[in-house]
């Protein structure tokens, strides 16, 4: 049916889902995104028990939701759950952003990692082509921005983490897409590293990787995948060693908004006022 001019356009529903999801950004994020494209969207925060995603996301088809984003800790769920995956969703083993399809299929993508690089390429003018890159942790949030981050071909990328074996086997699974290697923290003494990015979760405790000394050094550029309010203990660990380019997972995180946004509506947003928003909160 045509709309009567004058009309308002129907709302197009979309939320996150996660546990916890109380403090999630994503809703005020999208908001912005929706009033500067003028687009007719609603979203909101969803918080779904372990192991009841999958119901969740069939209860919001229901409702004629048309999209969603999945948070911690269900990116491996909607992985599992989705007809459909994009290269890098399937490569991730985890999907972010959920799309309902017009044929009733459901599309996985993860755009966590090109959120990750679009910010420190984009936004923070790092190069990381040729350069030498150090990823801590090997979880799923190192996994979900391996590919992406490759893509970029780095000099070197050297996985780090506390359980050794982890690191070994990530880094042997990512091996055809580029240079990398996988070790505990010991075996990085002496070794050197332009971009550092933090994707343990040792801060959700106040803590950092512990590494050897001279590793982070001044002229390290640091990168924590997590944000908060204040100063994660990461960003606080290397400022504290000097070094002058420490940033939090912000950027990141409205990045991976606009790919999603784009995902859904076809239009990406200018990203730079609404990282700028979120900063003045
Ligand atoms: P996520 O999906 O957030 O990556 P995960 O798969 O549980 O969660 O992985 C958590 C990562 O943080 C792992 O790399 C973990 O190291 P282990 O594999 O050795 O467990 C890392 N991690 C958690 N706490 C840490 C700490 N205090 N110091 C260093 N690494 C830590």
């Amino acid at each position: 049916m045509t709309p009567q001019p004058g009309a308002t356009p129907a709302i197009d529903h979309y939320a996150v889902m996660g546990n916890p999801i109380r403090h999630s950004k994503s809703p005020l994020i999208h908001h912005l995104f929706a009033e500067q494209t003028g687009q007719a969207v609603s979203y909101e925060a969803i918080l779904v028990e372990r192991g009841g995603l999958a119901d969740a996301v069939a209860a919001f088809k229901e409702e004629d939701g048309k999209g969603l984003n999945i948070t911690v800790p269900f990116k491996q769920d909607a992985w599992q759950i989705a007809d459909r995956l994009s290269p890098r969703a399937q490569r991730a083993g985890a999907v972010n952003t959920l799309a309902f399809q017009t044929d009733g299929t459901l599309f996985g993508d993860n755009t966590d990692g090109v959120g990750l690089v679009r910010d420190l390429t984009g936004n923070l003018g790092i190069t990381l082509t040729g350069r030498r890159i150090l990823m801590l942790g090997a979880g799923g949030a190192a996994r979900g921005v391996l590919a992406p981050l490759l893509e970029q071909q780095p000099a070197a990328l050297v996985i780090a983490n506390r359980t050794i074996e982890r690191a070994e086997q990530l880094a042997e699974s990512f091996s055809d897409l580029g240079e990398l290697s996988g070790m505990g923290f010991a075996a990085l003494q002496g070794r050197h590293f332009d971009i550092i990015i933090n994707a343990t979760a040792a801060g959700l405790r106040g803590k950092v990787p512990d590494l050897p000394e001279g590793v982070i050094h001044a002229d390290s550029c640091c990168y924590d995948l997590m944000y908060s309010s204040e100063p994660t203990a990461f960003v606080r660990h290397a400022r504290a060693l000097g070094v002058q380019q420490a940033y939090d997972g912000l950027g990141m995180l409205v990045e991976q908004a606009a790919e999603s946004f784009q995902l859904w509506r076809g239009v990406f947003p200018a990203t730079a006022p609404v990282i700028a928003a979120l900063r003045r909160q």
